[in-house]
């Protein structure tokens, strides 16, 4: 599936936090964001409760509009998975790191750059909160996206929601204040 093929974002792209209320839409938009790798309706199927955001997550997630048209959004949280050896004091001290639980983007907006811009804005919000390290449990078809935008695969884990599936571990290393760390922007020209 190619991801190469969409102009760059032409026009206003808003990031907002996104509300309690808006967990069946983003939930919504997860599951055609995932739908785009082309898996069966069966897998589908199984990928459904982890594409399923609570009103709590909601109200955590992050989303792009563009020209205002919700086109992808992005959800923090705590570690949640067992980490390589080497990064084990990350899952026991509670603060220092994280994960990025979900970032999807609207299938008619992917390969735009809409993605880089919520990754960026998710690396702000991360060292706002005194993160040092994003852990993401990837979907294996967006390897190559995080690794464009500075991760790197430290692990594999098992998936939570189909036998054997085994998912890439990646790890962004957060620049430490006074490498560039600005608070979020609410816009974003690319
Ligand atoms: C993965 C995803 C978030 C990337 O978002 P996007 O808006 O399409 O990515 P961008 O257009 O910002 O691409 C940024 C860079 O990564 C590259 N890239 C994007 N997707 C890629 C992929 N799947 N593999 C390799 N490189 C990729 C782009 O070529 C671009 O590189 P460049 O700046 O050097 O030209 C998006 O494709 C998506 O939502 N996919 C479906 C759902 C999914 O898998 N989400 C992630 C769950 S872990």
């Amino acid at each position: 599936m190619s991801t190469s093929t969409m102009p760059p974002v032409q026009g206003g792209l808003v990031l907002r936090p996104a509300s309690a209320g808006d967990a069946a839409v983003l939930s919504d938009l997860a599951f055609r964001s995932k739908a785009f790798w082309g898996y069966s309706d069966s897998l589908m199927s199984a990928f459904r409760a982890e594409l399923t955001l609570t009103a709590a997550q909601a109200a955590s997630a992050v989303v792009a509009d563009v020209d205002g048209v919700l086109a992808g959004f992005y959800l923090l949280g705590p570690v949640s998975g067992p980490l390589p050896a080497e990064h084990r004091a990350d899952a026991q001290s509670g603060s220092a790191a994280g994960e990025l639980d979900m970032l999807f983007v609207e299938p008619d907006f992917i390969g735009a750059g809409v993605g880089r811009v919520l990754f960026q804005a998710a690396v702000q919000a991360a060292m706002a909160r005194g993160w040092r390290r994003i852990y993401i449990e990837s979907d294996p078809q967006s390897e190559g996206f995080y690794e464009q935008v500075g991760a790197v695969k430290v692990g594999e884990r098992l998936s939570g929601s189909v036998p054997g599936r085994i998912l890439p571990l990646l790890c962004k290393t957060l620049p430490t204040t006074g490498q560039g760390g600005r608070g979020p922007r609410a816009t974003y020209w690319r």
